[in-house]
């Protein structure tokens, strides 16, 4: 397993592992390992000859008062974590690496961008789609994996893709929980034990919508209103929004039918959460 700090040189390994005929896989993250991650890399070993993973705690992404500074690092035992999984190379580049002075152009996602996690984090999916379009141009790579824990960056990276015409293909992995039902995190070592203990419901929360789809309720209003009476439950856990949509352009659908996003936010203590999931309607 290599680091690699240089954009050129990264580029070039790849190009040149593809001129051999291989498939190479990319994992871009921002670090601080969970089983979540490794679950992408184990996906990308799997399927690909070569895999490269990027680790950038991306600024551009963080919105002003965010957790940049706070953001969890630690690169030696995250690279134990990646060598295990046997990971071919890291990519680390520095953020003047990636944004040198005079930096200037970024990649606006409409619409999608706006919605959900867009409106409490203005900016944010203009950072992703930025810093995910320069890495998809260092790491050329056929096939790229990411998780469906972040649904909303998920259908904003497919639309950029089809939009601006990359050659790869976007592989979304299910999301991978703790036995408990919480949605791995890196965020989650912001919680306390009480508070990692009230996480627990925005799981729950979703449960109650697949128990309600289960037994044949279609009216998104009436799921909406279930999971909010469950959240609702514990004062510590401020909910910021449920949205029930379609997976692709995320409108709020009223009627559930085809492939249905429930998707929600909430904050609990410092930690900013986020999970989902997707419903094959009949
Ligand atoms: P990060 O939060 O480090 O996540 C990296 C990848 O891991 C993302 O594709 C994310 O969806 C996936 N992931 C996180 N938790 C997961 C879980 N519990 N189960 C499955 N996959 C999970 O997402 C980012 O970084 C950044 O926005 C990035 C795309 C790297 C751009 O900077």
């Amino acid at each position: 397993m290599e680091v690699i700090k240089e954009k050129a040189r990264m580029r070039e390994t790849v190009e040149q592992a593809k001129a051999h005929g291989l498939v190479v896989g990319l994992v871009p993250t921002m670090g601080f390992f969970h089983e979540g991650h490794q679950e992408l890399m184990r996906r990308a070993r799997a399927d690909c000859d070569l895999v490269v993973v990027t680790l950038f705690v991306n600024p551009t992404q963080f919105t002003p008062g965010e957790d940049f500074k706070d953001y969890p690092r630690d690169f030696d035992r995250d690279r134990r974590m990646v060598e295990s999984v046997g990971v071919d190379y890291i990519f680390n580049p520095e953020v003047p690496e990636m944004y040198p002075d005079g930096f200037a152009t970024h990649v606006e996602v409409e619409d999608l961008s706006d919605l959900m996690c867009g409106c409490h984090r203005p900016g944010h999916f203009r950072g992703v789609a930025t810093v995910v379009s320069k890495l998809f141009n260092i790491v050329p790579a056929q096939k790229a994996y990411f998780g469906q824990k972040d649904a909303q960056q998920l259908a904003v990276l497919r639309r950029l893709v089809a939009d601006l015409d990359f050659a790869v293909e976007v592989i979304a992995v299910p999301t991978v929980r703790e036995e408990s039902g919480l949605a791995m995190s890196s965020r989650n070592t912001y919680l306390g034990p009480a508070e990692r203990q009230d996480a627990l419901v925005l799981h729950a929360a979703l449960e109650t919508a697949a128990g309600l789809i289960d037994a044949g309720v279609r009216d998104s209003s009436i799921i909406a209103s279930a999971m909010e009476d469950v959240i609702s439950t514990l004062p510590s856990v401020n909910l910021e929004y449920i949205a029930i949509c379609d997976n692709i352009f995320l409108q709020p659908v009223s009627e559930l039918e085809g492939q249905v996003l429930i998707a929600l936010a909430a904050r609990v203590g410092k930690a900013r959460l986020i999970d989902n999931m997707v419903f094959e309607i009949e």
